[in-house]
Formats: C-alpha cells, sequence, structure tokens
C-alpha cells in the first residue's frame, strides 16, 4: 500500500501533494519532501540496464555494499525550472554529467554516458512534474544524481559486480534560505582541511561530505554560518567555503576564484565566470593567498547550484575579522544567472535544456 511505501521508516509520512505546496512555493526551504519518484538504472555484467521509474525512496542494498562500507558515491545537483513561457528547463546538465564522469572515474566506477545522465534527469523530472515550482516563486525543482557501487566490497576490489544511477528530485528554495544578500559569517578552519592536495576535492565524492560535517557543525555552533577551508598544505591559500566556491571581487571589479586541484569544480562558479566575461569584468582563476589579499576584496561571495551565489559578511581568522563592504556586482550577476535559470533574461550561453 502506498502509506507503507512512504511512511516505512517514519510512520506518518506520506507522499505530498500539490495541494500541500500550495501556499509554500515561495517558502520551501531545504527538504526532503516525498514525491512520485525516482528513475533507477543499474550496472551489471559491463553494461547499463534501460533504467525505470521506481515510486518508494527505499532501495534493497547489499550490506557490503561498497557505498556503504568505502564511500564508493559520486552524487551531483542540477535544477529544473518553469520557465515563463510555460516550459520547464534543465541548467546545462552536460556539465554535470562531465563532472559525474571524472568522479567515476577517480573512484573506478562505471561512467553514466551523457546521454542516459540527460535521460535519467528528464525523466525523473517529467515523472514529478507537477512538483516543479511554478514560475515567479523563488524556487525550482532540485535534481539530485547519484552513482554509487550498490555491489558487495570487501577487498579494495576495483569494480563490484553492481553499480546504480539513481536520480532523485524535490521541490526546493534556496540552501540559505531566501536570505542572499543578507549574508552570512565565515570561520577561517585552522583545524580541519577539506581535501588534500592530491585527493578527491575536485569531484563530488560523498566523503568530501562527510569530511565538512564535523567542521561545519562546530563553527555552526560558534554562531558563524559557514567554514573556508584553506589549503591543506601551507593553510595559506584559499580552497572553498562548506558546500561552496569561493569568489571574491576587487576593487576595480576583478572577479577572482582560487585555482587548485582540491576545489569542487563547481559548474555554478564556471557560468558566473562566463556571466562576468559577458559583463567586461576581468575573470581571474589563480591561487589566493588569505592573509596577503583578503582585504583586496570589496565583495565575497559563496557559490554552488543550491546556493547560486551568497553574500559573506564577513571572514574570521584567528582574532582578525575581515568585513566585506558590499555585494552589488554579485549581486547582479546573482540576477542575470537566475534570470536566465526562468527565462527572464535571453539565454546567451545556451545553457538552458527542454525537458
Ligand atoms: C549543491 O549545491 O547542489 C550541493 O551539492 C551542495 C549540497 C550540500 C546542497
Amino acid at each position: 500500500p502506498e502509506e507503507e511505501v512512504y511512511s516505512y521508516l517514519t510512520p506518518g509520512i506520506r507522499k505530498t501533494t500539490v495541494e500541500d505546496l500550495a501556499d509554500k512555493w515561495d517558502n520551501l526551504g531545504f527538504t526532503i519532501r516525498p514525491v512520485n519518484g525516482h528513475i533507477k538504472y543499474t550496472w551489471q555484467n559491463g553494461r547499463w540496464d534501460k533504467g525505470a521509474f521506481v515510486p518508494a525512496p527505499y532501495i534493497l542494498l547489499h550490506i557490503n555494499s561498497g557505498a556503504l562500507h568505502y564511500g564508493v558515491s559520486v552524487f551531483e545537483g542540477l535544477k529544473a525550472f518553469a520557465c515563463k513561457d510555460g516550459m520547464v528547463r534543465l541548467m546545462n546538465p552536460l556539465l554535470n554529467a562531465a563532472r559525474m564522469q571524472e568522479g567515476a572515474r577517480k573512484l573506478r566506477m562505471p561512467e553514466v554516458p551523457s546521454e542516459m545522465f540527460v535521460e535519467g534527469v528528464s525523466e525523473a523530472v517529467k515523472h514529478n512534474a507537477e512538483f516543479v515550482p511554478p514560475y515567479g516563486n523563488n524556487a525550482s525543482m532540485y535534481v539530485r544524481p547519484l552513482l554509487f557501487a550498490s555491489g558487495e566490497m570487501l577487498g579494495l576490489s576495483p569494480l563490484a559486480q553492481e553499480y546504480t544511477f539513481f536520480v532523485t528530485v524535490l521541490p526546493a528554495g534556496g540552501y540559505f534560505g531566501s536570505g542572499a544578500e543578507e549574508g552570512v559569517d565565515a570561520l577561517v578552519m585552522e583545524e580541519y582541511d577539506r581535501a588534500a592536495p592530491m585527493g578527491t576535492g575536485a569531484v563530488k565524492a560523498a566523503g568530501n561530505y562527510a569530511a565538512d560535517l564535523e567542521p561545519v557543525h562546530e563553527s555552526k555552533a560558534k554562531g558563524y554560518g559557514t567554514t573556508l577551508y584553506l589549503d591543506a598544505k601551507e593553510r595559506r591559500y584559499i580552497e572553498e567555503f562548506s558546500v561552496c566556491n569561493f569568489v571574491g571581487i576587487t576593487k576595480d571589479g576583478t572577479f577572482v576564484t582560487p585555482a587548485a586541484g582540491s576545489i569542487l569544480a563547481s559548474t555554478t562558479n564556471k557560468m558566473l565566470q562566463k556571466l562576468a566575461e559577458a559583463e567586461g569584468m576581468k575573470v581571474e582563476v589563480r591561487p589566493i593567498d588569505f592573509d596577503k589579499e583578503i582585504e583586496s576584496f570589496e565583495e565575497v561571495g559563496m557559490c554552488g547550484t543550491a546556493a547560486v551565489v551568497v553574500k559573506v559578511k564577513s571572514l574570521t581568522r584567528g582574532d582578525k575579522v575581515f568585513k566585506t563592504k558590499g555585494f552589488d556586482r554579485l549581486a547582479k550577476l546573482r540576477a542575470k544567472f537566475t534570470g536566465i535559470q526562468c527565462g527572464d533574461v535571453p539565454d546567451e550561453h545556451g545553457w538552458m535544456l527542454d525537458v
């Protein structure tokens, strides 16, 4: 029965209905709600199956699965929008497909071909079409593809017998609420690293997020909104915030973002760079020495799919607090970016894909 499918772990939970969300579209938060279901593909004997729609938000998994024991898992985050002209569109899914392929190579998993990735994402959105937030709300359908070793693994053998590729979706607002321009305070990490210089930091490996949990919780307990990680080798160069890339705007309007092989290859950052260039801003992707350069930024933002770009009000390193001066140029880029997403601004870069 349907009630049992949804309330297996949490009695009383039932599938979301559109009526449940009628007065919430502009205030959805970033939370999981049971929707119609997800798309699931299975890899066995060297190939992917055709994929299927699955209603239940649970799976039967081998207790020795590589994902559970060794973190052999990568995920993606992208969004679908109900646009002004009535069409539903995905933002740049091929960028996410490429990043997931890079992650699969790093974690020795079979790659999800781009075509299959886009098909899975589109089908997941179509099967949950009534949950795509209507145009005009501060919301989107957040799409979460996941690739993991569902097959058993005891020794660290490179290939499990089975891998699973899921696409789940949820209607969602911003990761940091609606206060993108209100901003958050960041604490610079002195006692924690996010990723090693030649490790898996650039890909969306599940373990990178596990490593961030303790530092971010500690920072929040101290009253900060997020963490900023420096490079693990020297604690000198800026790496990234918890779940977001760093972008800084200098006094002369240059868009600066750090370069390092351990920083997540953010798709949002890549697109913001293109928008900045189109605005005539200089874009620099290079190492940023925190102590020497932080004062040179008028604006600092943290960017990612869920957050888009959110103002960082202050950065605290030890007993020094650096306060940013504004958010004008980043707010303008954010408005352009979100305008393209919902069709208010022409998609000159060809990023939006019809579902
Ligand atoms: C995203 O921004 O899409 C992410 O994957 C970060 C996540 C923790 C919400």
